[in-house]
């Protein structure tokens, strides 16, 4: 088959097209024909030595997790699925799932059913960013109605998404984002918008009781200032940007580092807040698979508002 193969560690251009044996679906796996594969800031920093980098074997270096499109093939016990389902998931993160390819194979607990209004390009955007979004508003924070978030980087995968699920759940949604995004957003939920290139966010904004941070560096520090006693600091984009803690005895304040796991109970959830039309996954750009070297490049010159796929 098809796939891109990261063929060292570096810069976009270590992305090369290349035959591969396909894999086989083994003991409880399906094998699914891909229709689109998303990709995330993970894919960029794996290709370039950090991210899961190391929980890569031997073997080509096929980078990816969001993955859309049809069983293809049961393996031995699988029940969860037929041939010709549409399906759509993260399966295996934060092992390597290698969906920049024709074909991967995957847990079926991992995967759902795609619902019928939603196309292979929005499903294989929405399940990284998506769940990483719930896991950490819904699961980790138990955000509540009447709460006050604070979503950092709010105008990309991750923060646009969960901008729409804090808002879901009626707490009040204060978000950094460059001014250009602030419009957009504002239809999606956020109550205020802080350009982040103008303010710094803990003058205007104070008495939070959930940060959300996906931009890192002193973000997370700078963000304890803004909580009220007893609020949680999630950090996602790097765990040694976390804050050790020092002067947070008696506030009741907890901060951690999240990883996103595989879930389709909360993929689910996902996928039909989209279907009812209650949750938006904007799309900035598909190419085809053969372009991922250059994708990675537009990618990690920032500025994204949304999602990037790949078509096999
Ligand atoms: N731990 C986990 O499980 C997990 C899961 C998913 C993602 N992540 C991490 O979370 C981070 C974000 O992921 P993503 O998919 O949302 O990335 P993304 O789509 O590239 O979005 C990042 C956004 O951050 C905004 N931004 C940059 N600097 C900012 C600043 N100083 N203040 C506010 N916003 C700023 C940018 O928008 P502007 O145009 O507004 O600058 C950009 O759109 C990445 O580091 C990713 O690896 C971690």
């Amino acid at each position: 088959m098809r796939a891109i193969v990261a063929t060292g560690v570096g810069g976009p251009d270590v992305l090369r097209g290349a035959e591969v044996p396909a894999p086989e679906p083994g003991l409880g796996e399906v094998l699914v024909r891909v229709h689109a594969a998303g990709v995330n800031p993970v894919d960029c920093k794996t290709r370039a030595g950090r991210g899961t980098s190391a929980l890569f074997g031997d073997g080509p270096r096929v980078l990816g997790w969001d993955v859309a499109g049809t069983v293809e093939r049961l393996g031995p016990g699988v029940t969860r699925f037929g041939v010709g389902d549409r399906v759509f998931g993260l399966p295996r993160f934060p092992h390597p799932a290698r969906a920049y390819a024709e074909y991967v194979t995957a847990p079926p607990r991992q995967l759902v059913r795609t619902p019928a209004s939603i196309d292979d390009v929005r499903a294989a955007a929405l399940p990284m960013a998506g769940l990483t979004a719930w896991q950490a508003l819904y699961d980790t924070a138990g955000l509540r109605a009447g709460q006050r978030v604070l979503i950092h980087g709010a105008g990309g995968g991750v923060g646009h998404l969960a901008v729409q699920l804090a808002r879901l759940r009626a707490a009040e949604v204060v978000a950094t984002a460059s001014a250009g995004k602030h419009d957009a957003l504002r239809e999606l939920g956020a109550d205020q918008l802080i350009d982040y290139r103008e303010a710094d966010f803990e003058r205007v904004v104070g008495g939070v009781d959930v940060v959300l941070d996906t931009v890192g560096g002193d973000y997370p520090r700078r963000s304890l200032t803004v909580l009220n006693p007893g609020g949680i600091l999630i950090s996602l984009a790097s765990r040694s940007d976390l804050p050790d803690g020092a002067g947070l005895a008696g506030t009741g304040v907890r901060c951690t580092w999240m990883l996103v796991e595989p879930d389709h109970h909360a993929l689910a959830g996902l996928a039909a807040l989209v279907d009812e039309g209650r949750l938006v996954v904007r799309i900035e750009r598909t190419a085809p698979l053969a372009q991922a070297s250059a994708v990675h490049a537009e990618l990690e010159k920032g500025g994204n508002f949304g999602k990037t796929v790949l078509i096999p």
